[in-house]
């Protein structure tokens, strides 16, 4: 763990221009702050896809093909506290669907207060919670004959470029089954004027979100990130619908990781990209599932068209 850790910050660090993977955000500190980011006006992704999913909840369950008589598995992965995937999960179960809901997320955690959550509302509904990496948790289900729904929802899939995206869906074509479907949340391009706000609100509550990332190398591989010499710098491209976070360092400075037992030099005004958050429209969303064994069949959009939750079949 700490060890690819190290490895990949020295890559990161190392290459021009200097990268960090955004799945280190989310250490305790950061995965509160993102509870932050979801609740704050500007972060407009998470609102709209609850809209879906409360408002347009019939129209999920239609587009997934189901009956009362065949028993089916929900598969949601990075389940998170289960706010949006519990109207999904009450409408199914006051129309008597017989489905087992799995959670998989890498935190036990989440996992254990999600689990007690759905017990106080539905103590008989099935529940089966599993830890641990998508793909390893998919393929212990492979072998299972009941129908399939994976949920990959939250604009999550924004997170990778294209080739990445378009690999993971291919992956998951080839852990399902015929019939099966996927379903995946996904930012749609719009103006920046919209956009941009979300990943840099008033409040500095992004770009707190953002600098965690030094401050978790400072305590974990020993670092001597000083704060005070970086800023947060986010930029939006209408055309290419990509977000991407920067951390800026305001001035030329050595910094050490006695992790590593390395030192890196950053320049004034030289940008880390920590992230990157995918915004989709149809040619894109085209690009990453091409030769993947899925087709789209329906695509449900919040009223204001901010979000869409793609459903796909596995062919
Ligand atoms: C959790 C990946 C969907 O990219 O919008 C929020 C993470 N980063 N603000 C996103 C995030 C900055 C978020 N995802």
């Amino acid at each position: 763990m700490i060890e690819q850790f190290k490895k990949e910050v020295d890559q990161g660090l190392s290459a021009s221009p200097k990268t960090l993977p955004s799945k280190y955000f989310y250490d305790e500190v950061g995965d509160d702050l993102f509870v932050q980011i979801m609740n704050m006006p500007e972060y407009y992704l998470t609102d709209c896809e609850l809209e879906i999913f409360s408002k347009k909840t019939q129209e999920l369950i239609d587009a997934f093909d189901i009956n009362q008589n065949q028993e089916f598995e929900i598969i949601e992965l990075g389940a998170g506290d289960g706010t949006k995937t519990k109207h999904l999960l009450k409408s199914l179960i006051d129309q008597e669907y017989n489905f087992t809901y799995i959670p998989i997320d890498i935190s036990q955690n989440a996992l254990d207060k999600l689990e007690k959550l759905l017990y106080e509302a539905w103590p008989n509904q099935k529940v089966r919670t599993m830890q641990g990496d998508y793909f390893g948790v998919l393929e212990s289900l492979r072998e299972g004959k009941k129908k399939k729904i994976v949920l990959f929802m939250g604009s999550n899939l924004g997170n990778m470029p294209h080739d990445r995206a378009h690999d993971f869906i291919s992956k998951l074509g080839v852990n399902l089954n015929k019939g099966d479907r996927l379903l995946l949340g996904l930012d749609i391009i719009k103006d920046r004027s919209i956009v941009l706000p979300a990943y840099n609100d008033a409040q500095g509550i992004t770009k707190a979100f953002n600098l965690n990332l030094l401050t978790r190398m400072n305590r974990e591989l020993n670092a001597n990130f000083d704060l005070s010499g970086f800023d947060h710098d986010p930029e939006y491209s209408e055309e290419t619908g990509a977000a991407k976070s920067f951390i800026l360092s305001t001035k030329d400075q050595e910094v050490i990781i006695t992790a590593i037992g390395k030192s890196y030099h950053f320049k004034k005004g030289e940008r880390i990209q920590t992230e990157i958050s995918q915004k989709y429209n149809a040619e894109i969303l085209q690009e990453v599932t091409k030769e993947s064994h899925f087709e789209i069949t329906d695509k449900i959009y919040d009223s204001r068209r901010y979000f869409a939750d793609v459903i796909l079949e596995r062919k």
